[in-house]
């Protein structure tokens, strides 16, 4: 089959080349790729990935063969989520991060929601019951960050969404934001949640705005800053408050719920209560325009590729 593997020497540090299929273990479907979505954190980890593997976390496609130990069927469509290897013609994907696709969700709105709607959807889970709590979302104008304002707003949040120009906060209003800034000001209300994700004095700045007893969950470093602390400020101003180190795969397995997640999302989809937000898509075989795209922050929400 054909897959995408790192190759330091091309300048999106990935190029074509043909492996062997993928051998799924008995609780494994096979899946025929039809999307799947970039994620900033796997274009990051190219610099340091080994060369000719393939990377890539999430799966849309169609089941070529079912799993020994159950799980959706052959012929069924499904969305999924792997630790690598979905930047491929096929990957096997366990039937635990795994879900049914309903008829009406295409494949490129289901590639959108493993990584991207997870990390959304579980870390506002850790501020707990939000119907009238302060939510602040750092990154609010990429993948993560415009799924988590709507989901946020479902969930009864007041919500403030952060972007970096009034072009990349262009509808995040329409989306369920209560309040859009520029920028994140140290100075302004105390907050019970901040899902943070670009790290730095962004990181910094949570610090000092979160609520006694609130909780900031840190899962990204977009801008690979430091962050400087004065922690007795931070201990001395917010009693209470928690910071939540959040990594998505380890987050699922730990809940065991990845199915019951992606089929959670997949149902809002189709329902009509979360849009996907895919600004960009391109064939699988030509990469490289979305790949720039995203790294230049230049796609607003999700950048997809299909599988022709
Ligand atoms: N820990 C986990 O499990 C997990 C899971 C998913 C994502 N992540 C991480 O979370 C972050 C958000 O993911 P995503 O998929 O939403 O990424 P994305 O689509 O690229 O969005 C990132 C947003 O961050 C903002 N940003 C601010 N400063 C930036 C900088 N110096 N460089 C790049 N972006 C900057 C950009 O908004 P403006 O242009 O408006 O400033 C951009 O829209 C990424 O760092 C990703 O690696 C972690």
């Amino acid at each position: 089959m054909l897959a995408l593997v790192a190759d330091r020497s091309s300048d999106i540090r990935l190029s074509h080349r043909e492996v062997p299929d993928p051998e799924p273990r008995h609780d494994e479907v096979l899946v025929e790729q039809r999307a799947t979505s970039l994620n900033r954190g796997e274009l990051r980890r190219l610099a340091t990935r080994e060369e000719g593997t393939i990377p890539g976390w999430d799966v849309a496609g169609v089941v070529a063969r079912a799993a020994e130990s159950g799980g959706p069927r052959e012929g069924a469509r499904v969305v999924g989520l792997v630790n690598e290897g979905a930047w491929a013609e096929r990957v096997a994907v366990p039937v635990d991060a795994v879900a049914e696709l309903p008829d009406d969700v295409s494949f490129s709105d289901a590639s959108t929601l493993p990584v991207a709607g997870i990390t959304a959807y579980r870390t506002l889970a850790c501020g707990g019951f939000l119907i009238g709590r302060r939510v602040l979302i750092t990154g609010a104008s990429g993948g993560v960050g415009r799924l988590a304002i709507q989901l946020a707003h479902r969930a009864g949040a007041l919500v403030i969404a952060v972007a970096g120009s009034e072009q990349r906060a262009e509808g995040l209003r329409e989306l369920g934001a209560d309040e859009v800034t520029i920028g994140f000001e140290a100075d302004g209300p105390e907050l019970d949640l901040i899902l943070e994700s670009v790290g730095g004095d962004s990181l910094a700045t949570a610090l000092r705005r979160v609520a006694e007893g609130g909780t900031v969950v840190t899962f990204g470093n977009s801008s690979g800053e430091e962050v400087r602390l004065d922690a007795s400020e931070f201990y001395g101003r917010a009693p209470g408050a928690r910071v939540y180190a959040f990594m998505v795969f380890n987050e699922i397995r730990r809940e065991a719920s990845g199915s019951s997640d992606l089929r959670a999302l997949a149902e809002m989809v189709a329902a009509g209560e979360l849009k996907t937000e895919v600004s960009l898509e391109a064939g699988w075989r030509e990469p490289a325009e979305a790949v720039k795209a995203l790294l230049d922050r230049k796609v607003a929400g999700k950048a997809v590729l299909t599988f022709e």
